[in-house]
């Protein structure tokens, strides 16, 4: 999969620019604030119908009524355009010049990997973060997942205004007994039951890609593991013992939106004892798994986003994280200085420098 052209209008500091990509490498040079991880975000709000930072909102250009981003994309060497406009009352996307109703439909059909320096929060955020990776994996991984996802977020939120609704109602002695909590409960846990399995599944088979990727980038011999953790059973019974805490907390306190990953190194937790390089190649192990699972999952190479990740790294890093992009995927990077780069990467790269938002094409050895 290649992203063939992206023009972009009103999005973030962009006004109107229209980019010609290569199917290979390109770097976007420019110094801080002039537009690089906007370009990054363009495509991945396209690719997933959302930003991995901010609302819709946000990316409108300051002033203006409504943003569109636009790309022409390469599947299996057919062109497809993609269209996304997001305007304060909502979004639109479109696919091939018709309008997609359902989001799902659209989700996925541009997939990307995004490897930003945000990716540290997810070991230094706390649990939030780390449901946030999966979420976003999954829905481009699997259309039955974006429903399922849908349905879950749903239940959760008619059984929370419910818990609510009883709050008043409860006596402090009795024990809580209500056949419409039942049926909320028991719609929440089938729907949870769906999500548990849907991240339990992917995070084993990413553990598994992410050890491998680990000891090629570091160059040393560890055992790499995740291990999930849910503070709920999923069965009635369990879920009717905490309704009274439930009802005074005036939320649902288990299920997978509670869930979290812990990532050990030989039994050592990346979040307490590891070094910021160690998180930082772990991050990036983690993506480089992602992009493996994704051309094997939907048959194509995803197009890989590379922000300002290399200045991060020391050269001989650097060298080992280039050897070890898939040379059959597309790769945009972004960066502050070209001697940030390897030369590897320069080979046969295109190069864009990037001013207010403003993008102009050089000469990769000018
Ligand atoms: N909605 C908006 N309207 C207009 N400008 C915006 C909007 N949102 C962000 N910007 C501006 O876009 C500029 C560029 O942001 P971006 O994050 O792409 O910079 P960058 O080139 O990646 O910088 P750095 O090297 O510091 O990461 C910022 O100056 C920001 O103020
Ligand atoms: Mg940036």
């Amino acid at each position: 999969m290649r992203l063939v052209n992206l023009s972009l209008t009103n999005f973030r500091n962009y006004k109107k620019e229209s980019i010609n990509l290569s199917p290979s490498t390109n770097i976007f040079i420019g110094n801080n604030a002039q537009g690089k991880t906007n370009i990054l975000e363009a495509i991945y709000t396209l690719a997933l119908a959302r930003s991995y930072k901010a609302k819709d909102k946000d990316m409108i250009m300051n002033g203006a009524e409504f943003y569109k981003i636009s790309a022409l994309i390469d599947f299996f060497n057919r062109d497809e355009e993609l269209i996304m406009i997001g305007a304060n009352e909502g979004k639109k996307v479109f696919a091939g010049g018709r309008e997609i109703k359902k989001i799902s439909d659209f989700i996925g059909k541009l997939n990307v990997v995004l490897f930003s320096p945000d990716d540290l929060l997810m070991l230094k955020n706390g649990p939030q973060e780390k449901r946030k990776l999966m979420d976003m994996s999954l829905l481009q991984i699997s259309k039955q997942y974006i429903d399922d996802y849908t349905a879950f977020k749903k239940q959760l939120k008619l059984r929370n205004d419910y818990l609510k609704y009883l709050l008043p109602k409860i006596n402090e002695e009795e024990t809580v007994s209500d056949d419409m909590l039942d049926v909320l409960t028991s719609n929440f846990i089938s729907t949870n039951t769906k999500i548990y399995e849907f991240r339990k599944n992917f995070i084993d088979n990413l553990a598994k890609l992410t050890t491998q990727k680990y000891a090629l980038l570091s160059g040393e011999k560890t055992t790499i593991r995740f291990e999930y953790q849910i503070n709920f059973k999923n069965n009635l019974d369990f879920y009717k013992e905490k309704y009274k805490s439930d009802i005074t907390a005036g939320s649902t306190q288990f299920g997978c939106h509670r869930d979290d990953i812990k990532f050990y190194k030989d039994d050592q937790d990346f979040e307490t004892a590891c070094s910021q390089g160690e998180m930082r190649m772990l991050s990036l192990s983690i993506k480089l798994a992602l992009a493996d699972m994704l051309k094997t999952m939907k048959n194509e190479a995803p197009v890989l986003l590379l922000d300002d990740v290399f200045s991060e790294l020391d050269k001989n890093h650097q060298n080992r994280l280039l050897t070890m992009l898939d040379k059959s995927m597309q790769i945009i990077i972004t960066t502050t200085d070209i001697y940030k780069i390897g030369k590897l990467a320069l080979d046969n790269a295109k190069v864009f420098m990037i001013n207010h938002g403003a993008v102009k094409e050089a000469q990769a050895n000018g």
